[in-house]
């Protein structure tokens, strides 16, 4: 396009609070066919949308890669987990290498490049990520759709396996910017509670799919890898676990070995039955997924092969709330992230987070933060508008009134 073009593009992009307004401008100008096409894209990134998305790729390590609308868009602090499974793979022949939570595959499609011989392969529950990470690798690419380890055809093991699987503990969603939270899929971005959610289930299965003298290489926050190193000693069919940081200071990659000797065989209950603990995660994952569908114990309970009654009971051992309860309190945490990071109605937000009652949806929120819905929104904008992240996550969580300082515990 037209220097012309690029200067009023750097203008409104300016005014939209671009901070690389310049830079962005060059990149849309450069992507845009004709004038038609830039002022759509233009508009597209004035309204909040990633650059990536609008153009559809993203530069990963000096190469190009496809991305899409509700795809992940891979991080230039990936290049740690990158540069990590590229020397694992060199370090093999003909190495089979596996990205997990693979997106648009970032890793595969680099270690496909950069490793002569490798045969690479590409898992997500998401079809749309899959479609893009296809885009990304070579023909003959395994890709493999489906939750976690079911992706993958039974017994099929791999020397390297990388991820970066959802690691932002839910708390922290509401602290993200303004473009992460509407524009990418909450499926790519949350980890539960602590952030570990998907992290553990990588854990449980890793010694059942590397192969002899495997290695598995985890993104995380530094901060999350005493606690997943921990999982992965507790599993006791994992080898040595170290860690890598990243420049950045916070990205952190988690290395854990096959166990030298193979995998130790797991007690036949483990083998057989994942433990209750392995299955409760499991169906509280799936109850963060769908938090906007009715609660339905009877089908989470066939899902994982247990009984209704029994799954209710170890869930309320286990978490200290029932089923129930902690789908309300879900639903609350991203009712409050809704009604601060956009300008739905209450109404709205109400039916987005699965309530069909606006009386019970004001009654729970009061219940849990403390004030109703409308005043939340007024309020926390004025109330957290300069606090540091710390204090603003400890105001923002929900309380229970039975838990809030000076109030019974009955
Ligand atoms: C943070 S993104 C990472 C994508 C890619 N590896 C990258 O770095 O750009 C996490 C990915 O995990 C996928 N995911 C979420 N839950 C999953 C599950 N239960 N099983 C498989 N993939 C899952 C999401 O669809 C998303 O593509």
């Amino acid at each position: 396009m037209d220097p012309g073009g690029q200067g009023t593009t750097t203008t409104r992009l300016r005014s939209a609070g671009s901070v690389f307004a310049e830079e962005e401008a060059e990149v849309l100008c450069a992507a845009a066919r004709d004038g038609a096409e830039l002022e759509a894209m233009t508009r597209r990134r004035e309204a909040g949308e990633f650059l990536e998305h609008v153009v559809g790729r993203v530069e990963v390590m000096g190469e190009q890669l496809a991305v899409a609308p509700g795809v992940f868009v891979p991080r230039r602090r990936t290049a740690l987990l990158i540069a990590e499974a590229v020397r694992e793979a060199r370090a093999r022949r003909a190495p089979r290498v596996l990205e997990m939570c693979a997106g648009a595959a970032p890793v595969a499609a680099l270690v496909a490049r950069r490793v002569p011989g490798a045969r690479v392969h590409a898992a997500d529950v998401d079809a749309a990520a899959l479609a893009v990470a296809r885009e990304n690798l070579p023909p003959g690419a395994g890709l493999h759709h489906g939750d976690g380890w079911a992706a993958l055809p039974p017994g099929e093991r791999f020397d390297v396996i990388a991820a970066v699987p959802p690691y932002v503990p839910r708390e922290s969603l509401a602290l993200m910017p303004r473009e992460v939270r509407e524009h990418e899929p909450l499926l790519a971005l949350l980890g539960g509670q602590d952030g570990l959610d998907h992290v553990r289930t990588l854990l449980d299965g890793a010694a059942d799919r590397l192969g002899p003298g495997g290695v598995l290489l985890l993104e995380l926050h530094r901060g999350q890898c005493r606690a997943a190193a921990e999982a992965a000693r507790a599993t006791g069919r994992l080898g040595a676990v170290d860690q890598v940081l990243g420049e950045d200071g916070s990205t952190a990659v988690l290395r854990v070995r096959a166990l030298p000797d193979g995998p130790a065989p797991s007690s036949a209950a483990t083998r057989e039955t994942p433990s209750d603990l392995v299955l409760l995660r499991r169906v509280r994952d799936r109850m963060d997924r769908e938090h906007d569908r009715p609660l339905d114990v009877e089908a989470l309970a066939a899902g994982v092969h247990l009984s209704a009654g029994h799954l209710s009971r170890r869930f309320r051992e286990e978490f200290g709330e029932s089923p129930y309860s902690y789908l309300m309190t879900r639903r609350i945490e991203r009712a409050m992230t809704l009604l601060r990071s956009t300008d739905r109605s209450v109404t709205d937000i109400c039916l987005d987070v699965g309530f069909s009652s606006l009386g019970t949806f004001s009654t729970r929120f009061k219940e849990l933060v403390g004030v109703p819905p409308s005043t939340y929104r007024g309020e926390g904008a004025e109330v957290l508008e300069g606090m540091p992240p710390c204090i603003a996550r400890r105001v923002s969580r929900p309380v229970r009134n039975r838990e809030a300082p000076g109030t019974s515990a009955s």
